[in-house]
This record gives structure tokens, C-alpha cells and sequence, in this order.
């Protein structure tokens, strides 16, 4: 049998501009259909590049890709699992995000469940970081509530929005207090930007407050390590909050669309 290709580029094989700046995201693979096997090339996105050593590597990369035997990402990468034609929220919690964020984002689910609140709530602690799970960290709280939109409630997706610029503010009154893993993540004498500022004080006169406040109180990080939650447990909840479209996420048309086509092939190079 004919030995199969490393996925992984040997860091001497790469030209020196992109192994000095560490860039070893390249992939190499055999082309289904392709006569001669072809590596393939993962171009990262300027949202996860810019500032870092790895900018201003999209010229070296261009110039790889014009090799016969190169080619830039598109379409399924074999380093992720195949997702199916039509998919559902369900499929990208098990078959796209890391076990952390997934993790992070059922045991915030389960909480909310046990405490006994509203099944609105508990949906938009399912949902609440799915942006940081499968697209941006940066702004998660608005690119996530933009994501889920379509299928949610307007007061889950408000909800999951707002819960960014409120976690930095604490409310004792509601029991929230600052998260003692900001201290870790920011330092003690981080101070928010001004228009997260303006946004936490305006949810806080909104009629919505409460239930993104929930979702902060909910958002935790020290769980019980000896429990595991599957997506499956809150099947029901998801079933009555979020309107799975028929064509599958990603292919229904709407206006956000493109953004589970992002998780579904992230490394496509357009
Ligand atoms: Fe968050
Ligand atoms: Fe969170």
C-alpha cells in the first residue's frame, strides 16, 4: 500500500520568510481527483493575523500557491470533520467547536436549567459565546447575537448581545459580581472602553435586562468536573427556541447565512 502523505509540512520544507514568522499552517493532501498529489495551502484570515508575526505572509503564501503541485484551501479540509448537507445547531456544537467552549457553553446551559429559569434564558446560555466557539472572539457578544437571530427569539438574541459589555459591570443587588477571571485574563486595573460602557448602562434601563443579566450570572467557569453534559440534554429546550431552518444552517438563504458557511469551511481561502 502506497504510503499516505503527512499532513503536516516539515518545518524545513518551509520557505524561511514563513518559517520565521512560524507559520505552519499549511496543509498538505492528496486531491480526491486529482492525478498528481497537490498540497493544499490554509491562507488565515486578517482577523486572526494582523498584529501578529504572521501578518504580511499573504505575499509568500501567493507565491507558494503559484507551484503546480499547491493549492489554496477550499471546500471540506480533511483536518476537520465532515459536516452534513443540511446541518443543524447540533452539528456544529459536536463536529466544529473545541471541547472548551462547548464545554463552557452547556455546563452555562446546565446551570441556568438547575437554577430554574425561564427556558428563554437557558437557550441564550446555550448560545451565549457561539461566536467565540466557532468565528471571532473580538466582539462575540454582537457577531454571536447576529448569528442566532434568524432562529431565536428577539429577547434571546438581545440577550446574547448585551451579555458582553454587562460582564464587565457588576450588580450586586441582581447577585453578579465582577468575574474573578477577568482579573486573571485583563489584570486588576483593566478598565473598559468607553462605548462598552455606554452599552452596559443602556441595557441596564432596558425592559430586557434581567435576562442578559442572567446570562452573565450563568456564564461561569469553575464547574463540577465530574459532570458532563451533552448538547443532547437540552434537545427539547432547543427544539421549542431555535427554529432549525429545513435547507440546513448555512444554506437557507438568510441574511446570515454566510456566517455558518464560515464555520462550516473555515480555512477557504474566498
Ligand atoms: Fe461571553
Ligand atoms: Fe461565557
Amino acid at each position: 500500500m502506497a504510503e499516505q502523505p503527512s499532513t503536516r509540512v516539515l518545518p524545513h520544507e518551509l520557505p524561511a520568510a514563513l518559517r520565521e514568522a512560524g507559520l505552519d499552517n499549511w496543509i498538505r493532501e492528496p486531491l480526491d481527483d486529482a492525478v498528481d498529489r497537490r498540497r493544499r495551502i490554509i491562507m488565515p484570515p486578517a482577523a486572526a493575523v494582523l498584529g501578529t508575526p504572521a501578518r504580511g505572509h499573504q505575499g509568500p503564501l501567493l507565491a507558494e500557491a503559484k507551484h503546480p503541485d499547491t493549492l489554496f484551501m477550499m471546500g471540506d479540509n480533511p483536518a476537520l470533520p465532515a459536516m452534513p448537507e443540511r446541518p443543524t445547531l447540533r452539528d456544529f456544537y459536536l463536529l466544529r467547536f473545541d471541547p472548551i467552549p462547548r464545554m463552557h457553553l452547556l455546563q452555562s446551559a446546565r446551570v441556568a436549567r438547575e437554577n430554574g429559569l425561564d427556558e428563554k434564558v437557558v437557550m441564550a446560555c446555550l448560545l451565549h459565546d457561539i461566536a467565540i466557539a466557532g468565528l471571532l472572539s473580538a466582539n462575540h457578544g454582537y457577531w454571536g447575537a447576529q448569528l442566532v437571530a434568524p432562529y431565536v427569539d428577539e429577547e434571546v438574541a438581545w440577550a446574547i448581545e448585551k451579555h458582553e459589555a454587562l460582564r464587565y459591570f457588576p450588580d450586586e443587588a441582581a447577585g453578579y459580581s465582577y468575574p474573578s477571571a477577568y482579573i486573571d485574563y485583563f489584570g486588576p486595573d483593566y478598565s473598559p472602553p468607553e462605548y462598552i460602557r455606554r452599552e452596559a448602562e443602556a441595557a441596564r434601563r432596558h425592559r430586557w435586562y434581567l435576562t442578559s443579566r442572567l446570562v452573565t450570572i450563568n456564564d461561569i467557569y469553575s464547574f463540577d468536573p465530574n459532570v458532563t453534559v451533552d448538547f443532547d440534554d437540552f434537545s427539547d429546550i432547543v427544539g421549542r427556541n431555535f427554529r432549525q431552518p429545513e435547507e440546513g444552517l448555512g444554506f437557507d438563504g438568510s441574511p446570515v447565512a454566510h456566517m455558518w458557511r464560515t464555520m462550516i469551511w473555515p480555512n477557504n481561502f474566498l
